[in-house]
């Protein structure tokens, strides 16, 4: 794991994009496209990639298909490499960090294609997860705010009935898997399950006693510390850029069943993360649906 120390203005957005898949026949590479042209658009937004930004599978891998050959000449990890490059260095000065993805790492035998992106970049190599620390650029001993990023791990379901029950229940989910990985970090985000959760500090009622009185607050956002409450952080899962099958993206003559169709998974949403940030502190979180910004 690294340790990162960014400088940024004290006004900026920072986006955390992932899972990108280039390679795969379901990489949706003109969403891609359009979330590198919102970065492109203002110079105050920053890139973060997430890690699983080409699908990496060689040859000899079990999840290799043939068909994946056909789509965009995109088969194998050097030409994916090439087009990530090709793609995101319009957004090189806007790039900070990369990480390493489960798929990268498959690679490990041939070398470090998260790395070799982040060289391209001028970008720092986060590794699988790491702790970036945002310092204003002006004043620049004041830290802004601290991120833990991992690219991510597990899965994040739910088998309640209601739709409102689900979201809950992954909300809590991802926020028992992020909270103990780090005690100071006010944001803590992975991708990798490819879903768009954000989760707010709590805002819930407490009651404390001063001056022989009782009084009421609500919990707010954590400040920088040694340890916040994990109430008070953001949890975030980043999303993806695949789609759930291939008609979507216009291969009509090529009708091909990918995995999540095959395993019967949910629809996915194709979103990435804009974590929005004014005086120096962090205002909200959105995410950006592929096609709704
Ligand atoms: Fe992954």
């Amino acid at each position: 794991m690294r340790i990162i120390r960014l400088y940024r203005p004290k006004d900026h957005e920072q986006i955390l994009a992932g899972d990108v898949h280039i390679g795969s026949i379901l990489s949706d590479i003109p969403g891609f496209q359009s979330c590198i042209d919102y970065v492109h658009a203002e110079s105050y937004r920053r890139l973060i990639l997430m890690g699983d930004q080409q699908e990496s599978r060689t040859i000899d891998s079990p999840y290799f298909t043939l068909s994946e050959v056909v789509k965009d000449g995109l088969s194998f990890p050097e030409l994916q490499l090439e087009k990530l490059i090709e793609l995101t260095l319009p957004v090189e000065k806007q790039t900070d960090v990369v990480l390493l993805g489960n798929h990268e790492w498959d690679l490990r035998k041939v070398g470090n294609f998260s790395n070799r992106l982040a060289k391209a970049l001028n970008a720092e190599y986060g590794t699988m997860s790491c702790v970036v620390e945002v310092y204003d650029e002006d004043d620049r001993e004041w830290l802004m705010y601290k991120m833990y990023l991992h690219h991510g791990f597990g899965r994040i379901t739910s088998q309640a009935k209601d739709f409102e029950q689900q979201e809950g229940n992954k909300k809590a989910r991802l926020k028992l898997m992020l909270r103990e990985l780090a005690g100071d970090c006010l944001i803590m985000a992975m991708g990798h399950t490819h879903q768009d959760i954000i989760v707010k500090p709590t805002g819930r009622l407490y009651l404390y006693h001063e001056e022989m009185k009782v009084k009421q607050a609500y919990l707010h956002q954590g400040r920088n510390s040694r340890y916040i409450n994990p109430d008070q952080r953001w949890y975030i899962n980043t999303g993806s850029f695949l789609v759930r099958s291939t008609d979507k993206l216009g291969y009509d003559k090529l009708p091909i069943s990918g995995y999540p169709e095959r395993a019967g998974y949910a629809p996915m949403v194709r979103a990435f993360i804009s974590i929005e940030v004014a005086n120096g502190i962090v205002q909200d979180v959105k995410s950006k649906r592929i096609g709704e910004f």
